[in-house]
């Protein structure tokens, strides 16, 4: 059978087009009968067009239609004609039109489906996942996957126009260390040998900026055997980015000019032309997190002071303990005591012991032993009243004007001898209660909101305490920060690496360094996490070789692209925006993926396997 062409897509035809015979191709959205008129939804990437097959229509055209079920895939000719006044339908672009329906094909039929296409259906993951086909059919998957083509060109017009080349850098790779396990593939050439699919192009761009090519990005697929989260996939693309002869704040106008695109490009939404900045201490600070939901600000304050001077034991025991901690390790932050004001005008009446608890309960997943509280009372001449407030009675008036707090506010309270442990938890209970009281919603316009915050001055090293040893806290390959130069090898824990994250709506959108050039700086750093020169030397030898043939200062960012139009499309999980995504167990239910191979390709690969049924 030969194909009726299109002639337009189902979503362009307007009253203007009244009177043009045109062909649509498309899938059966929706079919309704109505006393011999049948009236067809044809959809397609563009749009749906009603179209209708009138009573009075040739009984073959009629017995065609009769066959027609929801996503058969079909081509229609016909007549446009203006939809008469009272049947026009303002909420469908082509709704002041119909298609009077003159020859119809079925293209291909579609047996029962395994669920309701739409944003309304009620399909499990697992399910959506398996028929993906149908569920990028749904309006929701075709404008996120949409917005996503979008983005992507957004960001090659703005490099390339700031005169950026992109490079594709080897997905078989030697194994690059960024915190997560590798996925390796084993060489049938060389038996025992294994490539490592890249788990970001880090040492590759590195390796463009020895090569001269001073401006490099790449939309770059990045894989990471780690435990699938919302904001998290085994692979995952990352727009890639290295200068040379830059300092850390060409670094960032570059990204905030890259972003300003991609917004005003994609959403027509204006970003300021700065964003904002915290240390990452004003950040574990103010807001317990080191990626900070600014959209709302209840920050958290220092109450140690007040802890002191008060009679309340654990508290003063958490200072104490603190700062016997510190001197004995020599590299704890000590103790503190931290509290957050909920102001009244947001709890809309007082807590419950109950609402209470549910929110200690928040702090000590993140570690804390518990959490106090208190309130102010109502009235003209505050005072503090419940909880642990009797302990605090002589110092009522300096502790609410402290903390700023009004009548019927509730105060709480998060001690720990660990200052990190106070900061997060109590950071914890603040992201808790912005999802909660729905601090994150749209502004007073009703538009979403975007608050972009860089967090810098990051600490190069931490501490794992299992393993009683320093590791990089981003990668092994960043600048630290001059002024460190000479005491890091005796305080790692001090030092401070030219780091940066942005951080977008309380999610870490990308992170990025000034790297090390110098050969030896960078021996001294292997040495610091651990590695020792036989090591280093096995495993990232042919970088620090590069560096000693005249490298180029050099620096670089890596946004991740999901996580990007994750935010921009308002979804809270990045398998929304991925065609094909993998489940919460790095498995693709569409081709049953990880699966088994044949015992012939394992020889090839020499490789045996050690246990069939594990898991
Ligand atoms: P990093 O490891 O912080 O830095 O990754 C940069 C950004 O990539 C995104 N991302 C992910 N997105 C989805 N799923 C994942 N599993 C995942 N892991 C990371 C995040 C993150 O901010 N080479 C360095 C960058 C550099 O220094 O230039 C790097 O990869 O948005």
């Amino acid at each position: 059978m030969e194909l009726m062409k299109r002639t337009t897509g189902c979503g362009a035809l307007r009253k203007a087009d009244a009177g043009r015979t045109v062909v649509l191709n498309g899938w059966v959205n929706r079919k309704r009968d109505h006393g011999g008129i049948s009236f067809i939804n044809l959809r397609d990437r563009y749009g749906v067009t009603q179209a209708v097959i009138d009573e009075d229509a040739p009984a073959e055209l009629k017995a065609v239609t009769a066959e027609l079920r929801n996503e058969f895939c079909i081509a229609l000719e016909g007549l446009v004609r203006e939809r008469p006044a009272d049947m026009v339908n303002p909420g469908m672009d082509t709704g002041e039109i119909e298609v009077l329906v003159k020859r119809l094909a079925i293209l291909n039929r579609c047996e029962i489906l395994p669920f309701q296409i739409g944003d309304e259906s009620n399909a499990g993951e697992d399910l959506r996942l398996k028929y993906r086909y149908l569920d990028l059919r749904s309006a929701g998957m075709q404008n996120r996957i949409r917005l996503r083509s979008e983005v992507s060109f957004a960001v090659r017009e703005w490099m390339t126009g700031q005169g950026f080349y992109e490079i594709e850098t080897p997905t078989f790779i030697r194994s690059t260390p960024e915190g997560a396990r590798d996925y390796l593939v084993p060489s049938r050439l060389y038996p025992g040998k294994f490539y490592a699919l890249p788990q970001s192009p880090q040492l590759y761009k590195q390796l463009l900026m020895a090569g001269g090519f001073d401006k490099y990005f790449q939309i770059a697929r990045c894989y990471r055997d780690e435990d699938a989260r919302g904001d998290r996939q085994p692979e995952f693309t990352q727009i890639d980015i290295e200068m040379s002869f830059v300092d850390r704040e060409d670094v960032l106008s570059m990204t905030e000019g890259l972003m300003g695109h991609v917004f005003k490009k994609t959403l027509g939404f204006e970003l300021p032309a700065k964003f904002r900045r915290l240390t990452w201490e004003e950040a574990q600070e103010r807001y317990g997190s080191d990626k900070p939901d600014l959209r709302f600000e209840l920050p958290l304050r220092d109450f140690s002071p007040f802890a002191e001077t008060g009679d309340f034991q654990a508290f003063k025991d958490a200072l104490s303990q603190g700062e016997a901690d510190r001197s004995a390790k020599g590299n704890s932050g000590g103790g503190a005591v931290k509290a957050l004001v909920l102001p009244a005008a947001l709890m809309g009446g007082p807590y419950s012991r109950k609402q209470i608890e549910e929110l200690e309960a928040q702090a000590k997943i993140y570690k804390a032993k518990g959490m106090a509280w208190m309130k102010v009372a109502a009235g003209p001449n505050p005072a503090l009243e419940g909880g642990v407030s009797r302990f605090f009675a002589a110092q009522g008036a300096a502790i609410i004007s402290a903390l700023e707090a009004g009548p019927g506010d509730l105060i709480l309270l998060v001690a720990d001898p660990r200052r990190n442990i106070a900061n997060t938890a109590l950071g914890a209970v603040r992201s808790k209660l912005g999802r909660d009281l729905k601090l994150t919603g749209p502004g007073p316009d009703g538009k979403p909101r975007f608050e972009f915050v860089w967090i810098v001055d990051f600490p190069m090293f931490e501490f794992n305490s299992e393993e009683k040893r320093w590791e990089a806290a981003h990668h092994l390959f960043t600048w630290p920060q001059e002024k460190y130069h000479d005491t890091m090898e005796a305080d790692p824990g001090s030092v401070k690496g030219d780091l940066y994250d942005l951080v977008l709506n309380g999610v870490e959108l990308a992170s990025g360094s000034i790297r090390i050039h110098d050969p030896e700086l960078q021996k001294r750093i292997f040495k610091i996490a651990g590695f020792d020169s036989a090591e280093a030397e096995r495993r990232f030898g042919f970088l620090t070789e590069a560096f000693k043939y005249g490298a180029p200062p050099h620096g670089g960012i890596a946004p991740g692209l999901d996580r990007l139009v994750m935010i921009m499309a308002g979804e809270t999980t990045i398998k929304e925006v991925i065609a094909f995504p993998k489940n919460s167990f790095a498995q693709s239910p569409l081709d049953d993926s990880p699966g088994k191979i044949d015992q012939k390709q394992l020889d090839e690969l020499h490789l045996a396997i050690k246990d069939e049924n594990k898991g």
